[in-house]
């Protein structure tokens, strides 16, 4: 298992469709592993292949708890197949956008359908923070980002921002090593 680097904006690969898993593989559980741990050291509750680089339709995600056992949930080729009219707001942050984190309003409940290790389909009703996080990781796997949901004037902002700071550190991330383990992991979405 290994930490990788997770991409941060503006690296235009965050922007890539991913493509669905079509089997499981050594290369693909080596994948899976290094994203659990890459999630788990940034912290984060989610992660989506791309963030690490790997176009493949992969989320890794855990939602329990500083203090509680670990919950790993892990969804191949997830796919949104129902929204609820219903929304709710909720303060994102992102992995890829470290330290930014702005209100977003997506549908409250979602269905889900997806594969599990065995390529087994699945299918998950989720509210709440589950719902958000899952929308959130599956639009990283069209390429979507979260800061795509807010209004231009923000967007624009940030993107200026995180621009800037990749310019001045000739391209490598912008440190963020600022992040303490107090902090609610529930603000590091994925
Ligand atoms: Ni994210």
């Amino acid at each position: 298992m290994a930490i990788r680097d997770i991409l941060i904006l503006p690296d235009k690969r965050l922007r890539l469709v991913s493509e669905p898993v079509k089997t499981v593989d050594k290369p693909l559980r080596t994948l899976i592993d290094d994203m659990y741990e890459t999630m788990y050291a940034a912290p984060g509750i989610g992660l989506a292949a791309i963030q690490i680089g790997v176009p493949q339709r992969v989320v890794t995600m855990d939602l329990a708890k500083k203090d509680d056992p670990p919950e790993p949930r892990l969804f191949i080729n997830p796919e949104i197949v129902w929204s609820s009219d219903d929304a709710s707001v909720y303060e994102e942050g992102c992995l890829s956008i470290p330290e930014y984190y702005e209100e977003v309003e997506r549908p409250l409940t979602v269905k889900v359908r997806y594969l599990d290790i065995d390529l087994k389909p699945q299918e998950i009703e989720a509210t709440d923070l589950l719902a958000t996080c899952l929308q959130h990781e599956i639009d990283h796997l069209n390429g979507v980002l979260f800061i795509d949901h807010i209004s231009k004037l923000k967007r624009d902002r940030v993107m200026k921002k995180f621009k800037k700071a990749a310019k001045l550190s000739g391209g490598d991330k912008p440190n963020s090593d600022g992040l303490s383990d107090d902090k609610e992991p529930s603000h590091h979405i994925g």
